[in-house]
């Protein structure tokens, strides 16, 4: 068993198959996350399962890959978080997490944005396009710019979980494109699909940065990467032409309009 401890999860499910199962069984939804920079020991310290079922969930994936022995589970290592309810975050990770709370403040009031849409009036469009700027300036230029340009520099950026970040974040500025052409053509119909694809891309987008992308790296940098990468962040918020305050104030606007 100790072996298959050091085993990336998605080359075991591919051999076993029925881990998978096992994992979804947990609520670890190993198979679609298609990241693939877990190792197998891993899973439970990312995924914070209690020490009882962490130990039932690896005697049964014991059980799936050696079915004729009884193996005695390694207590799993527990890197990654504190004791607290919460990641340990560092400080420049934190500033991303608290970055994220804006953007899903964003996201929650979409379904109900997109139901509103009024193409006709320019009232109605420029709600739309400040709706479309928060995407196209909070998120994108101003928080995924931090995570292209300086975190994802620290870590080999041909790394399938960097690559599958990055994909994200390119299919989130196609969906922008979507969004600005139908509003040219006044089609509500189409803004609202992709507002709504937005949402959904976003939601697991940060989900994954949050519970395993950022505690991983926080794993992996060193105390002076993680000064640097501070002091980075830091210098790009003062330099960058975004006033984050302002789409903090769009967003509260919308969450009373909508409350
Ligand atoms: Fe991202
Ligand atoms: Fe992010």
């Amino acid at each position: 068993m100790n072996e298959y401890l050091n085993r990336g999860i998605k080359e075991i499910i591919e051999e076993f198959p029925e881990v998978e199962d096992v994992l979804n069984d947990y609520d670890i939804g190993c198979g679609p996350c298609s990241v693939g920079i877990c190792l197998l020991k891993d899973i439970v310290a990312i995924h914070r399962l209690p020490q009882d079922q962490e130990q039932q969930l690896m005697a049964r994936i014991a059980k799936v890959i050696h079915p004729d022995k009884d193996i005695r589970i390694p207590q799993a290592e527990k890197k990654v978080l504190t004791r607290s309810e919460e990641f340990n975050y560092s400080p420049p990770m934190k500033k991303l997490v608290d970055e994220h709370v804006v953007i899903k403040r964003w996201i929650a009031l979409i379904p109900e944005f997109a139901k509103n849409l009024d193409v006709e009036s320019e009232g109605g469009r420029r709600l739309i396009l400040d709706g479309i700027d928060l995407i196209r300036s909070y998120a994108d230029k101003y928080h995924h710019a931090k995570e292209e340009d300086i975190l994802f520099k620290y870590f080999d950026e041909e790394a399938d979980i960097i690559k599958v970040m990055l994909q994200d974040h390119t299919h989130g500025r196609a969906l922008v494109k979507e969004m600005l052409a139908a509003l040219e053509k006044r089609d509500a119909k189409t803004i609202a699909a992709n507002l709504m694809a937005y949402r959904e891309l976003l939601t697991e987008h940060i989900r994954k940065e949050d519970e395993i992308l950022y505690p991983w790296m926080d794993n992996q940098l060193s105390t002076r990467q993680v000064g640097e990468l501070f002091a980075k962040f830091d210098e790009v918020d003062r330099q960058i032409d975004v006033s984050p305050g302002t789409y903090e104030v769009f967003i509260a606007q919308l969450e009373k309009k909508f409350a």
